[in-house]
């Protein structure tokens, strides 16, 4: 079987909803409030992203929104994640027979219903007072992956309790934090709450400086709601490698997935140190400002995957947000490995769902 392409995003939630808000924008208008005309939810008869776009900001205090719509620098990376999907055409292929067709795939072993996950999203309760225990309830229908932040807001002991009786699979982001004993607790504690996955995250050996308008600087927003570390004391470690990888990989059964990868020899380094699996990520443009789209970042990554570990999984995330541009990616990343297994077309479609 060749590896699937699985477009992680931020679609629909509680918070991933308002994220999607950050659309309108080139810019963020630091300090003023905004007031849109016909934004009731009740009367809207279909509540689209567009709507939450429109809309969503209103319903956000001032520090929350430029929170969740802030990114690195002039927001370049931010804004070409999503206007390089525009760019991308489909040649629709006819008479062919769609009658029976299916969303549901799987990945690590996991069934789902579709191939749309959730990425890691700090602050819930910046978004809903009830934070991530909101989230879990209204993606709990649907056999999907919700990939907790370490900047949490709810203990990950309660999140696993809430997801327990339902369809969701919950992995566990980390960093890998200066205190490497710090970083082994965190997925120690994700592991007896019921996780089923560690997400790294690469792209962050220290802090982005998140902007506001592209040249004031948005402040440090609520660490206070953090519950499961504590900031004042939990450090990125500037001196993380793939060794941290292999290292973590000794300590735990879990499968590893590393995110916020963006080229194919830094991906072969990745599953060589001992991860099952590649998010390519480039933080939603908040870490690196001038980082390439992560939907030109992917056809290298699966290729290199591919060509040394055709069985590993390739995820993607960053300016998915809409169904057409989930199948682009798909389509894009089949481009490079579709030879090898035609039986494998049942694939995926993974956008962002929240
Ligand atoms: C408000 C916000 C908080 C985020 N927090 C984290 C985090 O705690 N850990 C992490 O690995 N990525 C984090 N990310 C990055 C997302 O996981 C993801 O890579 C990014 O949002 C994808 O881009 P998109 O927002 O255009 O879909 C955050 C992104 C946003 C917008």
């Amino acid at each position: 079987m060749a590896s699937k392409i699985f477009l992680w995003g931020i679609f629909f939630s509680a918070s991933s909803v308002i994220l999607s808000i950050r659309d309108i924008w080139n810019h963020i208008p630091c300090n003023e409030e905004y007031h849109p005309p016909n934004c009731d939810f009740r009367e809207l008869n279909l509540v689209t992203l567009d709507d939450y776009d429109r809309c969503g900001p209103a319903m956000l205090p001032l520090n929350a929104r430029n929170y969740f719509l802030g990114a690195a620098g002039r927001r370049i990376t931010y804004m070409k994640n999503k206007n390089e999907f525009d760019k991308i055409e489909v040649v629709p292929r006819m008479l062919r027979d769609v009658s029976k067709n299916t969303l549901e795939t799987s990945t690590l072993g996991i069934q789902l219903d579709f191939p749309i996950g959730l990425s890691p999203v700090a602050l819930h309760k910046l978004a809903d007072p009830r934070g991530e225990l909101a989230t879990v309830e209204g993606i709990s229908p649907f056999r999907t992956i919700m990939i907790l932040s370490s900047m949490a807001t709810t203990l990950i002991e309660d999140v696993g309790q809430a997801a327990q009786h339902t369809n969701i699979t919950l992995w566990m982001q980390t960093y890998i934090f200066d205190n490497r004993t710090w970083t082994l607790e965190l997925v120690r504690r994700a592991e007896r709450a019921g996780f089923k996955g560690v997400v790294v995250t690469a792209d962050a050996p220290v802090d982005g400086t998140i902007t506001c308008d592209g040249r004031q600087s948005i402040g440090e927003s609520d660490g206070e709601l953090i519950v499961n570390l504590d900031i004042t004391q939990h450090k990125l470690s500037p001196s993380a490698t793939f060794k941290d990888i292999a290292w973590l990989r000794s300590f735990t059964k879990l499968p590893i997935i590393v995110k916020g990868i963006l080229s194919g020899d830094d991906a072969t380094r990745a599953i060589m140190a001992g991860a099952s699996a590649i998010l390519v990520s480039n933080h939603g443009g908040r870490q690196m400002d001038g980082d390439p789209a992560t939907i030109n970042a992917l056809p290298g990554v699966v290729d290199a995957v591919n060509r040394m570990f055709p069985r590993r999984d390739v995820f993607l995330d960053g300016g998915i947000r809409r169904g057409t541009d989930v199948y682009k990616a798909l389509a894009r990343g089949r481009r490079w490995f579709s030879w090898e297994d035609p039986s494998s077309g049942d694939s995926l479609l993974m956008g962002q769902l929240v």
